[in-house]
């Protein structure tokens, strides 16, 4: 059984057309103008719909070109016209009707074209949903890539710093926020991509420094600082070789330029330094004076937004500052949390 919707100014051609759809099994709705009927087809799906050619308020070709693209190309429809109006059925299949019948009609002719298009719905509709199903299916199968991806990019990182899982959660946290303020300057979803992934990545390069330089307690020397500082370098070096990784060199090149250009590796300045690098390096600023470290107690986020706000200019660039207040509330939040939650389980001193 399918559900037609009937549209014609004629209650006679209504009645007939509706007693003859039931009486083949069809559910009918039976609407006296094109208007009503394109505000129908709002509410409900329709199988078919069977449109006059001639009525008042809205004719069948503008009753077809304003309920077509409505039904998304999946419910045809067929008009109804004049025994002599040939040229009116013709303007009607170009304008995407999908049959005419002409009045009057006998039994067989509405029939056989009621199932035909019932035909041509089944059809259409098979394929709508089978690209319904295949779109959701890569979807889920690339969401999955992602997590996987994205969870191996993440531990890799943490073995790469040498350190236990709160470098991971580092890595998340700078991650999310860097996402987060690149949408808020208006970066698409891929370039939010690569900046996520160069954010977990940015030191990617040190598994090319000597662990004697990495790893020395003391001050550095001149040599050892110059070796340090082609980190980034090194980093982009690698992530270039991977395909699905590209996109993150642009942080990974450049997380330690500045704005006033006194960073390196390259001493580049101002807008010479790509938007992704400048997010990442105010979001790891904040993750890191927000944080424990072994030498350090974490800090307030008020006292991280004070610290980046007087590096604007100098350090960081300050439209990335700007957008980076107006999404502080919810960094903030955020790190509150993460900073009870931490006291609530810090070891009690003992003795
Ligand atoms: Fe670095």
């Amino acid at each position: 059984m399918a559900h037609i919707l009937i549209a014609d100014d004629e209650p006679s051609v209504r009645d007939v057309l509706r007693s003859q759809l039931a009486a083949f099994g069809h559910e009918v709705t039976a609407v006296e103008n094109g208007r009503l009927a394109a505000e129908a087809v709002l509410r409900t799906e329709y199988d078919l719909i069977v449109s006059d050619i001639r009525m008042p308020e809205m004719d069948g070709i503008q009753f077809l070109k304003t309920v077509l693209p409505r039904v998304e190309g999946t419910t045809p429809c067929i008009v109804l016209t004049g025994f002599h109006d040939v040229s009116h059925a013709i303007r009607a299949i170009q304008a995407g009707a999908y049959d005419y019948v002409r009045k009057p009609w006998e039994l067989d002719d509405i029939r056989l074209a009621v199932n035909r298009a019932l035909q041509r719905r089944a059809d259409l509709k098979f394929r709508r949903d089978y690209q319904t199903d295949l779109e959701r299916r890569v979807q889920e199968a690339v969401a999955e890539l992602k997590a996987t991806y994205d969870g191996t990019i993440v531990g890799f990182a943490a073995i790469l710093e040498g350190k236990d899982t709160t470098t991971a959660d580092h890595c998340t946290r700078v991650r999310d926020m860097c996402s987060r303020l690149g949408r808020e300057l208006g970066l698409g979803t891929d370039r939010v991509r690569d900046l996520e992934l160069g954010a977990m990545l940015h030191d990617i390069g040190k598994c090319k420094v000597p662990d004697a330089i990495l790893n020395k307690p003391g001050a550095l020397t001149p040599d050892e600082w110059t070796t340090m500082r082609l980190h980034p370098e090194f980093g982009g070096e690698i992530v270039e070789k991977i395909a699905f990784l590209r996109g993150a060199s642009e942080v990974v090149r450049c997380h330690h330029e500045r704005w006033d250009g006194k960073g390196y590796p390259k001493g580049l300045r101002e807008r010479e330094i790509p938007l992704a690098a400048r997010i990442f390096m105010v979001v790891d600023a904040y993750d890191t004076i927000t944080s424990k470290r072994p030498y350090k107690e974490p800090q307030p986020p008020e006292a991280a937004i004070d610290e980046i706000r007087r590096c604007a200019g100098t350090h960081f660039d300050p439209e990335v500052v700007a957008a980076f207040e107006r999404v502080f509330p919810e960094f903030a939040q955020a790190t509150r949390a993460r900073h009870a939650s931490a006291a609530v389980h810090a070891p009690v001193p003992v003795g």
